[in-house]
Order: C-alpha cells, then structure tokens, then sequence
C-alpha cells in the first residue's frame, strides 16, 4: 500500500448539489498538511479498506485543509458509496500526501479548461488559481443538469468568462469541436470529466492542431493490453542491478514488490499515478489513465501497476 498515509479528520461534509458532496479535512493530532499545487488529488484510505483518489477543489493558499468533491457513482464499486453512506464528521482518516498529475502551466497567454459533471473540482480550483495570478483563462462548463452541476454559486461569483452547457436544457451532448474551435495554438487546454468526454477532448485538440491538451482521469481507463504485448519479460533494475523476470498472468508492480523494491502505489488501476516509475529501456505497453499520448509516445516513465512491456527486456530506473 502507499508508504506515505498522514492523519486526517474528516471537519465538514456538505451538499453541493443532486449526488455530489464536499468532503473537508483537516490535519489530525501532530499532523501537517503539506502544501499542494492546483490540479492534484489525494488518495482517502478508507475503513472498508478501498483506496480512492480525489482531486482538491479548495485554494492552494489555504493552508491546513484539504476539500474534495465526491459524486454518489450509480457504478460505485465501494469508494463514493461509503463516503456518502458512512462517512461521519469526526472520523479519522488517513490519506495520502497531495499528487499532481495534472500540472496547470501559469506561463500560458491563454487557458481554455473544460469540466464534466464532478471534474469540475480540479478544474475548479486550476480556473481561480489562473485567475488569481491575473491571467486569461475561461471555462467550458458541462453537466447533465443544473442541479447536478458542483460549485455554480462560487463559479457565478468568479465573474470570469464561463460557458456553461447543461445537457438537458441544451436538448444535446456538448459539441467540443465547435466550443474550441478558433482558437490560437498556442493556448493550453485543459480537461477533467468523464472518459467518452475525455476522449473526444482528446481527439478534438489533435484534429484543430492544439499541442498543449491535459487531461486528468478519475476512472480506470480499462485499457486492454495491446495485441503484441507479450506475456514474458524480463525486467532490469538499473541502480539495484537486479534482473527479474514477469512470467504469463504477474502484474509487473507484484514482481517488483516481492523482489523487495521500494514502490509507492495506491489504486492499482493506472489512475493516481502513485506507481509512476521511470524507463530507460524497453518498449512499454502504457495502459493507464495518467499518461498523455503525447508522454506514452516518449516513452519516459510508465505505471507499472496497469502497464506491461512490448519488448523481451524493460529496464527500469530503479
Ligand atoms: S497505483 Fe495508482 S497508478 Fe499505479
């Protein structure tokens, strides 16, 4: 499991709209929050023994409290469920340190940020952070409804350049091609939501030539492994120089923990990013959620939780 849990009371649970809450927390006994940069997310250790990663919707400049938006998933496999049904103001949590894999770049002339539904509690606090810096940002609102919609009143009071698109008051899903369109090249895109959204970000920044697109996952992306996988490796520790060996059915993240390495890792589902480790050598099949296609191209460091390896040798910078 992660090595790096800290103690945190949950202080405050809130309504913020239909199926959505707001989750604060503050540090429990000698505990200190760490500072975190807009876009990251926590992992919650929660008491039914489920690992869930949820981004930080509060202001980077408050100090001592971390606030997460946690949506009721219809598929909830454990995590939202419980945090909805059995979460208490005044139960002990423990949590891991701020993770970022969603780095908001402040040196952009201009940032275009897209949320759906409860991605809007990264994008939420990236968009005041550009703003508060003074720089030229607006945001590309989309949910099902309005009432399912986190965080309108503080967006409202924001008094920025916001475009809201609610499905059913819009008769339509939101059309990305023609809400991004025309815009200089130069401008950084940003986007958290869910993943066919996420997708067509994806495809609609590569298809009108936009290079800087970020995307953040708040599920598993299921990536299947690709056809010329294999199902046997071996695996060069460069600074251990051990040389293990992934046979059929071995999750690569296993064979390096019984070997003895020192690898932080939470959701074992390629989305916190925990587990991230760099590669020098090898062919990675990348199929997690963190990466853009941009960094699996480069090839410079993968997940090893979800990820395995095209090639007969992967050496790792570990
Ligand atoms: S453990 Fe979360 S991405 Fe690997």
């Amino acid at each position: 499991m992660s090595n790096s849990t800290i103690n945190a009371l949950v202080h405050t649970l809130r309504y913020e709209a239909e199926g959505i809450i707001s989750v604060e927390l503050r540090p429990y006994g000698d505990t200190v929050f760490a500072p975190f940069e807009a876009g990251s997310h926590i992992d919650l250790h929660l008491p039914n023994g489920l690992v869930r990663s949820y981004s930080l919707l509060n202001s980077p400049s408050d100090r001592g409290r971390y606030v997460v938006g946690i949506l009721r998933d219809r598929n909830s496999r454990g995590g939202s469920e419980f945090v909805h049904g059995q979460l208490r103001v005044g139960m002990q949590l423990p949590i891991s340190q701020p993770r970022n894999n969603f780095k908001l770049d402040t040196s952009a002339r201009h940032s275009v940020l897209v949320a759906g539904g409860i991605g809007i509690t990264p994008i939420y606090c990236m968009f005041r952070q550009l703003l508060a810096l003074g720089k030229s940002a607006e945001l590309i609102y989309c949910a099902r409804t309005r009432k399912e919609a986190a965080l309108i009143e503080e967006i409202s009071g924001l008094n920025a350049r916001v475009l809201y698109h609610f499905n059913d008051e819009k008769g339509t899903m939101p059309d990305l091609a023609t809400y991004l369109a025309g815009q200089p090249a130069d401008t950084h895109f940003y986007c958290c939501g869910p993943t066919p959204m996420l997708d067509a970000f994806e495809s609609t920044c590569e298809g009108l030539g936009y290079p800087h697109a970020h995307i953040e996952r708040f599920t598993a992306a299921e990536l299947p492994p690709s056809e010329d996988a294999l199902n046997s490796y071996s695996v060069e520790l460069k600074k251990s120089g051990k040389t293990l060996s992934v046979e059929p059915g071995l999750n690569l993240l296993d064979v390096l923990l019984e070997a003895g390495c020192d690898i932080d890792y939470s959701c074992r589902e390629g989305v916190c990013g925990s587990c991230e480790t760099k590669v020098l050598e090898g062919d990675v099949d990348h199929r997690d959620g963190v990466l853009t296609k941009a960094e699996r191209a480069a090839n410079k460091s993968m997940m090893v939780c979800v990820s395995g390896c095209k090639s007969r040798r992967l050496v790792l910078d570990i």
